[in-house]
């Protein structure tokens, strides 16, 4: 059997053999041959897959968004057992923090779902392992490169560990002798096995094509690895850090947030029942989730969402708002709080819908659904679990196929 993906196979068998660029497979009933361009055959022994089909399973979810959406407390949990020491220290490889700590910026290079974590790693790199980071779409990147430091290294973030836009930034970054790092939930995946290092990100598998629990999980292994970092290069900050008490509060708080799925299907119906387009508003970490819910909705009710920095509003978009346009807005950050709040009354005052989604310090009458207090670097954690319950409930309103939505794919695997 031949697929592109273990996932599809992992009913029949977990022993595979991996294809690289350029090489011809001949299958014939009892042998399987590999060559290379040049003619000479190749002897590759089969790797072991350890996915536990069950997990692919869908259970007693309508959907395997949901059910994905559901695992993300015990993806928060699992990550922190795995990764963290009894000393609240996460443990990864010494060689890889020794990469990490010779470069003076890490360039992080992904796509869609993935690039929107990516710019919620800027600030825990920055802020807790003191380097220059910088988020860059892979598409973008491979055809305009920026003017790259003296040491970069380049961290690829992707769920499938397969997206053709990331792979040639990577070939590239390789041929220029650049040390590269994958953050990837496959982790037999082509982008695994090329860069120099890899890093599982253990969400499970994924098989709704709307990524939700890879997301997060992309999050929290950025958390752990910048306290690492952090902590190799013996930063204040980053001894102060307590990743292993945040992930534990985000697990709490995603549960609590998942508990309210009725209250959110209600909120769904009200906002986006009618409506052909929305948006998403936040400041800082806000921002980054409200581009990263207005993904979601697009993706999979196709609605046209738009995810905006709050403060840019009046600088165009705000022309756009009529009588019942919803606007979500988040409200997580203590130092933009007012200025995000009075965007949101600016844009009521001009008949917009909106539904504000505050975090419990600074809550305020009126807003209609409150998320845990977390440190505000890892606010999306919780924030963007309304962003994925609000999608889903108003595909599933709408009548969509919520796990494959059309013209999509879950492996991007062409540029
Ligand atoms: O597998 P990757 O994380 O590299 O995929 C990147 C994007 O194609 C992916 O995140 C896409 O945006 C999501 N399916 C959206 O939910």
């Amino acid at each position: 059997m031949v697929a592109s993906d273990a996932l599809a196979m992992l009913q029949e068998t977990d022993q595979f053999i991996e294809l690289n660029d350029g090489e011809l497979v001949t299958l014939t009933a009892d042998q399987i041959t590999i060559e290379n361009a040049a003619g000479e055959q190749l002897d590759r022994a089969p790797i072991t897959v350890t996915i536990d089909a069950a997990d692919a399973e869908k259970g007693t979810f309508p959907f395997y968004m949901l059910k994905e959406i559901s695992e993300q407390p015990a993806v928060m949990r699992r990550l922190v057992s795995r990764y963290v020491d009894d000393a609240g220290t996460p443990q990864f490889d010494s060689a890889m923090l020794s990469a990490l700590a010779a470069a003076d910026r890490l360039y992080i290079v992904a796509a869609g779902t993935s690039y929107h974590a990516g710019l919620v790693g800027q600030n825990l790199f920055e802020h807790l392992a003191g380097v220059p980071t910088e988020a860059y779409l892979a598409s973008e990147f491979g055809y305009h490169q920026p003017l790259l430091s003296a040491k970069p290294m380049f961290i690829f973030l992707t769920q499938s560990g397969e997206t053709a836009d990331i792979r040639q930034v990577l070939v590239n970054v390789k041929q220029a002798g650049y040390p590269s790092l994958t953050l990837t939930n496959v982790i037999t995946s082509t982008l695994a096995r090329e860069a120099d290092y890899a890093v599982e990100l253990g969400a499970g598998p994924e098989i709704a094509v709307a990524s939700t629990k890879a997301y997060t999980a992309q999050v929290a292994v950025e958390a752990l690895l910048a306290k690492a970092l952090g902590q190799h290069k013996a930063l204040p900050l980053a001894a102060a850090f307590d990743v292993a008490h945040q992930l534990s509060l985000a697990a709490t708080g995603q549960q609590a947030l998942i508990d309210q799925q009725d209250k959110l299907h209600e909120l769904a119906t009200e906002m986006f029942a009618q409506t052909r387009n929305a948006f998403f508003i936040g400041r800082g970490t806000d921002y980054y989730v409200s581009l990263e819910a207005a993904l979601k909705l697009k993706e999979i009710s196709y609605v046209q969402a738009e995810g905006f920095a709050a403060g840019e509003l009046k600088h165009g978009t705000i022309a756009l708002i009529e009588q019942d346009t919803p606007v979500v807005a988040f409200i997580t950050d203590p130092i933009t709080a007012a200025r995000t709040r009075s965007n949101a009354e600016e844009v009521e005052a001009r008949g917009a819908k909106v539904l504000r989604i505050a975090s419990a310090a600074l809550a305020e009458p009126g807003d209609q659904l409150i998320v845990d207090d977390l440190d505000p670097m890892l606010t999306p954690l919780l924030t963007i679990i309304p962003g994925q319950l609000l999608a889903y409930f108003t595909s599933l309103d709408r009548g969509y196929d919520v796990d494959r939505p059309r013209n999509l794919a879950k492996s991007v695997t062409v540029e």
